[in-house]
């Protein structure tokens, strides 16, 4: 398996909150989602700060704009050295393809770009009236996965119960990182289609983003431990 590993959601309002958060990691690094809030409260130097203390970053700004603003949007995100972004697949291919033009470096490198489907709060009942897509999700989703790979994208985010048929369509090599994801014995809280680390190894997926059973248990180095442990093994 190429790159499989678990992405702590560091949904923190402040630089200080996380960094408090992230000092209880003293023997490993682990790879760290930030959010629009704690972008928004913290702006760039939190992205600075967690990336110089040897983490891995996916920004989950989630763009969304004409191809010309998100090609000089992402232009800045890879300035930053971030190690993972990501878009709106509905933003077109043309603005997919125009975003992994700005985020290539001169050298060629580039962060891995990865593409939001639908949204795994949007029910299908929503998207038929509200949308107007008369496609069921899956054939939305699975749609929306495949433009992104015709752009040239390396993935997409993806309920776990989702990867698999992603898969199917785009091949194994083309990246899912899978939110929903809560311990056996753990509390669901507000996530609706969930499942295991474990499980989430046997779909075949990716990454796994783990926030509140990772940041509000009583140990969460041991609770980040046993991710791993049933994720990657
Ligand atoms: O605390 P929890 O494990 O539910 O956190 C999951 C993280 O993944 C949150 O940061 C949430 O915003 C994000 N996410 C999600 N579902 C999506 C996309 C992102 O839960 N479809």
């Amino acid at each position: 398996m190429k790159h499989r590993d678990v992405i702590i959601a560091c949904d923190f309002s402040s630089a200080e909150a996380t960094l408090q958060f992230l000092d209880k990691f003293t023997d490993c690094k682990p790879f760290v989602k930030i959010g629009m809030e704690l972008y928004y409260a913290a702006g760039p130097a939190i992205v600075q700060q967690i990336k110089a203390r040897g983490h891995k970053i996916f920004l989950d700004l989630k763009l969304h704009d004409i191809p010309n603003t998100v090609k000089k949007a992402m232009a800045v995100l890879s300035k930053m050295d971030v190690d993972m972004c990501n878009l709106h697949a509905a933003g077109t291919i043309e603005m997919m393809k125009a975003a992994l033009e700005g985020l290539t470096r001169e050298d060629g490198t580039r962060p891995l770009l990865i593409a939001v489907t639908q949204l795994t709060s949007t029910s299908e009942e929503r998207m038929q009236r509200e949308l107007l897509i008369n496609a069921s999700i899956n054939d939305t989703i699975v749609q929306y996965a495949r433009n992104a790979k015709e752009a040239g994208l390396d993935g997409v985010v993806c309920s776990p119960l989702e990867a698999g048929m992603v898969k199917e369509a785009c091949g194994e090599a083309f990246v899912t990182v899978t939110p929903g994801v809560r311990f056996a014995d753990g509390e669901v809280g507000d996530q609706v289609r969930v499942t295991t680390p474990a499980r989430a190894k046997e779909i075949g997926t990716d990454y796994i983003v783990v926030g509140r059973p990772i940041t509000q248990a009583t140990d969460p180095v041991a609770a980040y431990k046993r991710c791993v442990e049933e994720f990657v093994g």
